[in-house]
């Protein structure tokens, strides 16, 4: 099978799927919106195929996604990952790839969609953060939820103290869901996340 993997930045969610390796299949590529993004090199000094799309290039939303969603499909990935894809995506790329998609999240979805997840956290006094990984929909980090993991927010943590464990789950998470999802292990039936094996 064939993962295509989409980052913006320095992609330590797919360094992490990289290394730990996905049974049954191969990293088609890692296409960046960001032509520095630190991911590519990192992709690139270990021969997987890299491509930058940068999207300032393009008029529009809609054409940049058009563009991009084109280059996807001539690489028939079975599974799309965003890792750290900084970008919203229009609703008629989510549905070219609907059940075939997935994204990583810094917090425990539904609570907190959007940007600065970890400072929100803090600043609400929570005691439990996490990450979710999710089926991507039209909506942004609404898409149903796959699988989650949880780690405590300490008295005197700072929004980069709790991204930095919540990043370590994450890089845990996202692996294993990817392994599932190519096994097998689950899919998505009618808009919801439907296991045939519980997850590792
Ligand atoms: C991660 O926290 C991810 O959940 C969020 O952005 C960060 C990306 O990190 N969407 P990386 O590029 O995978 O290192």
């Amino acid at each position: 099978k064939k993962i295509v993997i989409l980052i913006s930045g320095r992609g330590s969610n797919m360094q992490a799927i990289v290394e730990a390796g996905i049974p049954g299949a191969e990293i088609a590529a890692v296409i960046s919106n960001r032509p520095d993004a630190a991911g590519l090199i990192w992709a690139n000094e270990r021969g997987i195929p890299t491509l930058a799309l940068d999207h300032k290039a393009y008029a529009s939303r809609d054409e940049f996604d058009a563009v991009l969603a084109d280059k996807i499909e001539g690489m028939q990935p079975d599974l799309l990952v965003l890792a750290g894809y900084m970008r919203i995506l229009t609703p008629v790329f989510v549905n070219r790839f609907a059940g075939r998609m997935l994204n990583i999240h810094p917090s425990l979805l539904p609570a907190y969609p959007g940007l600065h997840t970890h400072q929100r956290a803090i600043e609400d006094g929570l005691k439990i953060a996490g990450c979710t990984v999710h089926f991507v929909t039209a909506e942004l980090d609404h898409g149903p939820v796959v699988a989650q993991a949880a780690v405590p927010v300490l008295d005197e943590d700072s929004a980069d103290t709790l991204a930095a464990r919540v990043l370590k789950q994450e890089h845990q998470l996202y692996p294993a869901a990817v392994r599932a999802f190519i096994s097998g292990d689950f899919a998505l039936v009618a808009g919801r996340v439907r296991y045939a094996r519980p997850l590792d």
